[in-house]
């Protein structure tokens, strides 16, 4: 059979390289992907992902058996709900069930309704109610557009005024347009922030490996927060307790929830929790796979990717297993200046082959046809090895030996493992 992915960043990448391993899969396309893909066999279609009708008469075209959508913005536009409109099958949630995703206030109201273990809160509308809650609860505190906003929309203040700095700028400012008309106020939690994802159809759920990711730009926690700079999978110190949990307190209930509240969900979810002293709470739930993160987690799948997916499109009990050793780690190598302006056009080490994958984000071919950078985070370069550091030598060594000119990485991914 014949697929399609949706997206162009490092996710699609590893999504639709392990679709291509699949026995029963001859070709996959991305649309629009990006040019480092296609030294992976991949197929690029220039259509942008918000070009829905050229998306589904491409699909119909190449008698495409069905679709995976990777980016939230995606499946915000209702890009599902366009596909299954035109009877073709598409992986991913509805619009109405992707809303866990795209407003920080419903996913806060269905938590809230269904007993889900989550930070209080309270959203807001108007600034000077806002403000007033924000002096009433004190800092640390932390202001969050209701909407999607690239990863950028959260502010974790240490003080009173920069909260009411930052619900300025959303709710009076228009920092972030639509996204922060309303904002979410919620408690600061503390304790170890991991990743679990699960491939889901309605109630019934398929867990993945653990995983943690690197949001500031810079070593030590340092920096801006971004997409992700790095990530591991699985946890190895994370108590087996967390995640038993995690599946009963949060997973379980918040599914149960969204087909009673009928927005049953399909597709990959993404719960980002925090372990605190009182259990794990949801920091926030994406409608998607992560990324950094599935370039980390779909190199430990060991089952055929496009047969599991096909029988949750068909409503079939899928087959997943995963691989029990060692642990996979990746550095993104992101351009000078993300997430902030950054430089493109800064030619590429050449992808590394063996023991470690690269993985291609913003990259493009110059006129000479030659890999150069094309947007933040650049590439990845991930491994699977016995133990968190044995993989962090093997990275560290190979990006030592490459020419990283006008690029930058952390060189502390995975070391919160090692203590
Ligand atoms: P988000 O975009 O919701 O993932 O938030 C970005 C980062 O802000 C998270 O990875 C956390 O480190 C931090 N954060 C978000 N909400 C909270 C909270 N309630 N308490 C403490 N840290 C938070
Ligand atoms: N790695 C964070 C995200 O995908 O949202």
């Amino acid at each position: 059979m014949k697929l399609l992915v949706v997206g162009s960043g490092g996710r699609e990448h590893a999504i639709a390289k392990k679709l291509l391993e699949s026995k029963s899969v001859e070709k996959v396309f991305v649309a629009p992907g990006n040019s480092g893909m296609l030294a992976d066999g991949l197929e690029l279609v220039n259509i942008n992902i918000s070009e829905h009708s050229s998306l589904i008469a491409f699909a119909q075209k190449e008698e495409i058996a069905w679709t995976f959508v990777g980016p939230d913005d995606a499946l915000a536009a209702g890009l599902v709900d366009d596909f299954e409109a035109a009877g073709l099958l598409a992986f991913g949630p509805r619009k109405n069930a992707a809303e866990l995703e795209w407003s920080k206030d419903f996913a806060k109201s269905i938590m809230t309704k269904y007993g889900v273990p989550t930070a209080g809160y309270e959203t807001f509308s108007d600034f000077e109610a806002a403000k007033a809650y924000i002096e009433a609860k004190g800092a640390p505190i932390v202001v969050k557009a209701d909407g999607l906003a690239l990863g950028k929309g959260v502010v974790v203040a240490e003080t009173v005024e920069e909260a009411v700095a930052a619900a300025h700028d959303m709710l009076l400012d228009n920092k972030f347009g639509d996204s922060g008309a309303r904002v979410v106020i919620e408690e600061f939690l503390t304790g170890e922030e991991f990743s679990l994802f699960a491939f889901v159809n309605g109630e019934d759920f398929y867990l993945m490996p653990t995983a943690q990711d690197h949001k500031r730009a810079f070593d030590n926690d340092k920096g801006p927060n971004t997409g992700g700079m790095g990530a591991y999978a699985p946890v190895p110190h994370l108590p087996a307790s967390a995640v038993a949990r995690s599946v009963a307190e949060i997973i379980r209930p918040i599914l149960k929830g969204m087909v009673a509240e009928g927005r049953p969900y399909l597709g990959v979810l993404y719960a980002g929790l925090i372990l605190t002293a009182d259990g794990p709470k949801v920091i926030e739930f994406n409608a998607r796979f992560g990324d950094p993160e599935t370039q980390i987690i779909l190199p430990r799948l060991t089952s055929d990717f496009a047969a599991g997916i096909t029988d949750l499109l068909a409503g079939k009990v899928p087959t997943f297993t995963w691989l029990e050793r060692g642990v996979t780690l990746g550095v993104v190598v992101a351009s000078e200046g993300y997430p902030l302006n950054y430089e493109k056009g800064v030619r590429l080490p050449a992808k590394t082959s063996g023991e470690i994958e690269t993985y291609y984000a913003g990259a493009a071919l110059n006129a000479k046809q030659e890999l150069v950078s094309n947007g933040g985070r650049v590439y990845m370069l991930v491994t699977t090895q016995e133990t968190v550091s044995q993989a962090q030598k093997v990275i560290y060594q190979q990006l030592e030996q490459q020419n990283t000119t006008g690029m930058f990485y952390r060189t502390d991914i995975g070391n919160k493992a090692n203590k």
